[in-house]
């Protein structure tokens, strides 16, 4: 499928939708607490989700059960929340989370610390959130969609981190997932011109180990093979004839 350019009116459904998402997370993120189960961080974000008249996007998606990707320590991404699985202190958890507004995506996720944690763990969020801002330099019109993978491999690569290669970030828009794929690994080819109106959800995912990973029998839970510690850090945004703008993170103070 062609890269779809959205017009002002979509541009305007896509960012209110990565204003609510902003909003999902930001509400997510301050209620982690030590003993919350992960099937608690999905009921509250559901909730949070329908309570600003969206659909929660993940929920049965290709039937994933959930409508929040919880992610625990060594765990990549598309963690299934259960009631069995307990935050506790120094835990990292993932939260991936995904919203339609008036049939327009956003798509964002963020790793938090539980309590304290490590200096090592700080430092993988740390370091896994500069590789998209690292990306987003290069996310312009004119530039070629690999020079962002580069960017963002490279800083990752610079701590001694494996970037997770078999998952990527993806266009966005009308559908969760549209064209075209964006690796988080260096390419040898340019990959597609960027132009204004593209909607792109860059997510670089990074293990303090291998970039290597595998899957539960769960069919779902996505962890690193050598079971080290795995960051995710994800926004939605759009290629302008500027700098690219972010419609899930740092745009709900500037609305009303
Ligand atoms: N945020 C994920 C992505 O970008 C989507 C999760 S897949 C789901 O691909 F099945 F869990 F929804
Ligand atoms: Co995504």
């Amino acid at each position: 499928m062609p890269i779809t350019i959205k017009s002002a009116r979509e541009l305007k459904l896509m960012e209110e939708s990565g204003r609510i998402l902003e909003a999902v997370h930001d509400e997510l993120g301050k209620a982690l607490r030590p003993g919350m189960s992960t099937l608690d961080i999905d009921r509250m974000g559901e909730e949070i989700i329908r309570s600003y008249g969206c659909i929660p996007s993940f929920l049965n998606y290709n039937g994933y059960p959930a409508s929040i990707c919880v992610s625990v320590n060594e765990e990549v991404v598309h963690g299934i929340p259960s009631k069995k699985r307990i935050l506790r202190e120094g835990d990292i958890v993932s939260l991936d989370a995904g919203v339609i507004y008036k049939g327009y995506h956003s798509d964002a996720a963020r790793t938090y610390g539980i309590g304290e944690i490590s200096k090592e763990a700080e430092q993988l969020i740390r370091v896994t959130r500069e590789c998209f801002f690292e990306g987003i330099k290069y996310a312009k019109s004119g530039n070629h969609l690999f020079d962002i993978s580069r960017a963002v491999a490279r800083h990752a690569e610079k701590h001694g981190y494996g970037v997770v290669r078999d998952l990527c970030g993806h266009g966005i828009g009308t559908k969760l997932h549209e064209d075209p794929q964006i690796p988080n690994y260096e390419m040898e080819r340019k990959g597609p011109l960027l132009k204004p109106g593209m909607t792109l959800a860059i997510e670089p995912m990074v293990n303090m180990g291998t970039w290597e990973v595998e899957w539960l029998d769960d069919d779902w839970t996505v962890v690193s093979k050598d079971h080290s510690l795995s960051a995710h850090y994800e926004n939605t945004v759009v290629i302008t004839d500027g700098d690219p703008k972010l419609l899930t993170l740092g745009v709900r103070q500037s609305k009303g």
